[in-house]
């Protein structure tokens, strides 16, 4: 096990990862002040977080995981949920996270596989709060019962890592209950193309109630590694997303790599690219304002 510079243990990930931690940053900023004005409670949930800090692979360098990246975030959310599998990996997030829990709720559950817990975790969400899930697996651990655990709350908004993996499962007769368990349905999946099971993934989460489904590609250096699948019912966050995953995989990952060693090296020239700038924060508020109207103002 990789330990970091706090002596705790990190996860390796592949420099491409940096494009997730780009978007995050970017957009939980926009998102929580977007969202502050209109619920009193936001509750961001993890379930597959990691211990809290990722160490870039042929780098030496290490950043915010995702679950630091929403605690470091401006508002940030009121509540936050956290579910990590490993036990060295969620004891390090509940230590990491302790700097963080002034004047919020943070909680880390037991390790534990998030697929059987989530049903709780949902149960205890009161139905006025709104929840922003963060669902990144690294392969195919996610279940499709939990999507639609996640989604049954009125308010949501998911981010869901679909991995290139499932297509190479789909094609093969041995993992055919694998792509069943992420489908949350049976069929002969060698008669899919990726295309189609994407498109097929998408219509289904649709059918929970989003209004729009998005796929962004994250791209290795061979073609998309995963799909992050935004869904959501606000047009605001598809721009805003869209916006920021067009710019990141505009970036190739030796840029992406040096970009790693650059901030890890604290140059400050990059501030604008790697956060988001007062600027954009007040133009997306704006843009914002009508989906900001109680809803029956809408009609
Ligand atoms: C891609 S990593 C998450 C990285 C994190 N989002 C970040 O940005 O730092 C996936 C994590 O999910 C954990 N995991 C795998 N299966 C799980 C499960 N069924 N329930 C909860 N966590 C799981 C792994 O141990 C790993 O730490």
């Amino acid at each position: 096990m990789r330990i970091g510079n706090d002596g705790l243990p990190v996860i390796p990930v592949k420099v491409h990862s940096y494009r997730k931690t780009l978007l995050l940053r970017y957009y939980i900023n926009p998102l929580t002040l977007i969202l502050s004005k209109r619920f009193t409670r936001t509750c961001y949930i993890d379930g597959f977080s990691g211990p809290g800090r990722v160490l870039f692979k042929g780098t030496l360098f290490e950043l915010d995981g995702s679950p630091l990246i929403a605690l470091k975030a401006k508002p940030g959310f009121t509540d936050y949920v956290f579910c990590e599998k490993d036990r060295r990996f969620r004891n390090a997030l509940e230590l990491r996270a302790d700097a963080y829990t002034v004047n919020r709720n943070v909680t880390v559950w037991p390790a534990q596989d998030f697929n059987q817990v989530a049903p709780s975790i949902i149960k205890r969400i009161p139905t006025g709060w709104h929840v922003f899930a963060f669902l990144d697996p690294f392969g195919l651990e996610l279940n499709w019962t939990t999507v639609e655990t996640v989604s049954s709350v009125p308010h949501r908004e998911l981010i869901i890592n679909i991995s290139a993996g499932l297509f190479r499962c789909a094609s093969s007769s041995h993992t055919q209950d694998t792509v069943d368990r992420v489908m949350g349905m049976h069929d002969d999946w060698s008669l899919y193309d990726s295309k189609e099971l994407l498109a097929l993934y998408k219509t289904n989460v649709g059918a929970l109630g989003f209004e729009h489904v998005r796929d962004y590609p994250v791209r290795g250096n061979r073609g998309p590694i995963y799909y992050l699948i935004l869904a959501t019912n606000s047009p605001t966050a598809v721009k805003i997303v869209g916006q920021r995953m067009s710019e990141v995989n505009l970036t190739g990952v030796t840029h992406l790599q040096l970009m790693v060693e650059r901030e890890a090296g604290r140059l400050s020239t990059l501030d604008d690219f790697i956060e988001t700038p007062q600027t954009k924060l007040d133009a997306f508020t704006a843009q914002s304002e009508s989906e900001l109207r109680p809803p029956h103002l809408h009609q």
